[in-house]
This record gives structure tokens, C-alpha cells and sequence, in this order.
């Protein structure tokens, strides 16, 4: 087998310069004369033992043989290419890759979170998968009060607290208040930015939603204070051309309660078909019930303080007028591209 051996097989390759070199090659070797197919057909005459041992190396040879050649035929087909036919200015700019972006509604999280930091609030996030008095029994709402109807509230089964009453997923924000309270750190400042879950289903309402809840709890705290503050937020992020007015409404665990709006962002406070004579509802607030400070650990004779709870997806949707909360989950990126 003197004909086969390697070096020369390598040398008679490497100095190809031609396919048509190359293929003479492929056949002299493993063309169907070819020197390795031939010696294949020899060894079949051999004892078994060794047709075994000369049939290995004949086919480490051939795939050296196949190798090489590859590789060569590569190396002489990307010499011969007609550089005329390509394309190369290396001043033409550069393609830009595509780029995301953040979520709106973590965009907007964000940017409620920094607005409220400018003035002291830091943000905390309590948990989702909560107990009743959190959520209602101790914000003054016993178990069978109607105003718990409201807050149409997933029960977890079989989870349930001797002391705390049943889990729950909680339905809003304000289950944080007392969780804060538990602290036992005054003055408060708390911006609770969390998801939220109600039985609701509509193009307002989603099963779960976002919403922020601030609580202050100071000395001598009014109303004032409360006002300020929303009206600060609300120029910030709606534009300082915004007023807000706070209406009187119910909740069991603000005493007085209210109801925050904004001037409407399509009519700019004079009327139109889409708000209340100029007027579009933003969201619940009041001052921390009495009961509730107490059941959070404080003293009501020396403390006060105001809470809001406003929903995260309705900020934005009043902001850029969009008619359907389902757009916000529905990972259309025509929609979500033009933020
Ligand atoms: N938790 C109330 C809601 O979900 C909002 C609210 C928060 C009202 C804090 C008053 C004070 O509707």
C-alpha cells in the first residue's frame, strides 16, 4: 500500500490549484478504479482477522482522502469568487438593531414611583396572596359587611388563618396600610405599588390590575395635606395645566372619604362627551379611619394620617385616551410600539 500513504495523499491535495485538479484526484483515490476502492476489494480475500485491521485503515484513509478534499475545494471556490459582484462601502452606516422597550405599565410604575420620591414617599410591595383582616377586616370592614360586595374578591380554598381569616388574593392596595403600620416606624411615607385581583371582566375592569396606594401617617395631618399631595401628583404627571377637586364618598376605612378627580384630558375642564362636565375620576382617598390607625398599632389621640388607592392602568388609559384595558395585556406590538 505504498501508494496510499498519507503525506503524499496531503501534498497532492494541498497543491491543487484547480476544482477540475481536485476532482482528478477524488477519482484516482475513490473513483470507482480509484486506488482505495480497489484495495478495498483486495482485502476481501484476506483472513477475517486481518480484513478487519486493513479494512480500519482503509477507511481512516478515505475519510482523510474526503476531508481534505472538502477543505480544498472551499479554499479554491472562495479564491475564485467574482469580487465584483460584491458589495463593500465600508462609510455606509450600519444597520441599527432593533430595540424594545419597557412595558407601559412598568414605564408608568416607574414613573409614579418617581414623582411620589421627590416628596419623601418610598415604595415598598406587599403580598399579594393575603390575609382577610389586612385586606378587610382590620380596615374596619367585618366579615359580612356589604361594603365588602365592592371588592370582588378571589378566596384561595383551604387557606385559612385562625387569627387572620381566610387567604385571599388581595382585591386592593390598601391591605399594605396596616402591613406598614406593623412596622412601627413613624412618621409613614409609603407608596404600595401592587397587583391587585377582582372577579371583573370588561373594557375598564381586568382580573388583575395594578394599583398604587400612598399612605402618610404624621402629626397634625389634614386634609390639606392629602389635596397637596394628589395635586401635586397630578401635575406632574398628567402636565401642570391639571386641577384636581376632591368629592365626598364612602369607605369604611377613611373618615371623611373621597373621591379624587382630574380636569378631563380631552376637553381640558370644559365639558365633553367623554367626561363629567370637565371632570374625569381618578381614584379613592381619605383620612386614615381612626379604627384602623389602632388596629395598625397607633394612637389615633396622637396620630393622623390620609390614604389613596388609585388604579395604575387607568393613569395611563386617561392619559394617552385609551378606550380598552385589554390593549395593556395583549402584547400587540403594533400598539405597544407607539410608546
Ligand atoms: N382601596 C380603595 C379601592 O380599591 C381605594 C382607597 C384607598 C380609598 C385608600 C381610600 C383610601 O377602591
Amino acid at each position: 500500500m505504498e501508494s496510499l500513504a498519507r503525506e503524499k495523499i496531503k501534498k497532492a491535495v494541498v497543491t491543487a490549484k484547480t476544482i477540475e485538479e481536485l476532482e482528478k484526484i477524488r477519482i484516482k483515490y475513490l473513483g470507482r478504479k480509484g486506488i482505495v476502492t480497489q484495495a478495498f476489494k483486495e482485502i476481501k480475500s484476506l483472513p477475517s482477522e486481518e480484513r478487519i485491521q486493513e479494512g480500519k485503515k482503509l477507511n481512516q484513509i478515505k475519510n482523510l482522502i474526503q476531508t481534505l478534499i472538502a477543505k480544498k475545494d472551499k479554499e479554491i471556490k472562495l479564491r475564485n469568487r467574482n469580487l465584483k459582484n460584491e458589495w463593500l462601502d465600508v462609510t455606509a452606516p450600519g444597520l441599527k438593531p432593533q430595540q424594545g422597550h419597557l412595558h407601559l405599565i412598568t414605564q408608568t410604575i416607574r414613573e409614579i414611583a418617581k414623582i411620589f420620591q421627590k416628596i419623601g414617599f418610598n415604595r415598598v410591595r406587599y403580598p399579594e396572596i393575603e390575609w382577610d383582616w389586612y385586606a378587610f377586616e382590620g380596615l374596619n370592614m367585618p366579615p359580612n359587611h356589604p361594603a365588602r360586595d365592592n371588592w370582588e374578591t378571589f378566596f384561595i380554598q383551604d387557606l385559612e388563618n385562625k387569627k387572620y381569616g381566610k387567604g385571599i388574593l388581595t382585591p386592593h392596595t390598601s391591605s399594605g396600610q396596616l402591613r406598614e403600620m406593623e412596622k412601627k416606624q413613624l412618621p409613614i411615607r409609603m407608596l404600595n405599588i401592587a397587583k391587585c385581583y377582582r372577579r371583573q371582566s370588561d373594557i375598564s375592569h381586568a382580573p388583575m390590575f395594578y394599583q398604587f396606594e400612598g399612605l402618610l401617617i404624621d402629626k397634625d395631618i389634614n386634609v390639606s395635606h392629602l389635596k397637596g399631595t394628589l395635586d401635586f401628583f397630578s401635575k406632574q404627571y398628567f402636565g401642570p395645566k391639571r386641577e384636581t377637586r376632591i368629592r365626598p364618598f364612602h369607605f369604611r376605612f377613611t373618615e371623611p372619604s373621597f373621591e379624587v378627580d382630574v380636569t378631563c384630558v380631552i376637553c381640558n375642564g370644559r365639558g365633553c362627551s367623554v367626561c363629567k362636565e370637565g371632570w374625569l375620576e381618578l381614584g379613592g382617598a381619605g383620612m386614615v379611619h381612626p379604627k384602623v390607625l389602632a388596629n395598625g398599632g397607633i394612637d389615633p389621640q396622637k396620630y393622623s394620617g390620609f390614604a389613596w388607592g388609585w388604579g395604575v392602568e387607568r393613569l395611563f388609559m386617561m392619559k394617552y385616551k385609551i378606550p380598552d384595558i385589554r390593549l395593556l395585556f395583549s402584547g400587540d406590538l403594533d400598539f405597544l410600539k407607539q410608546f
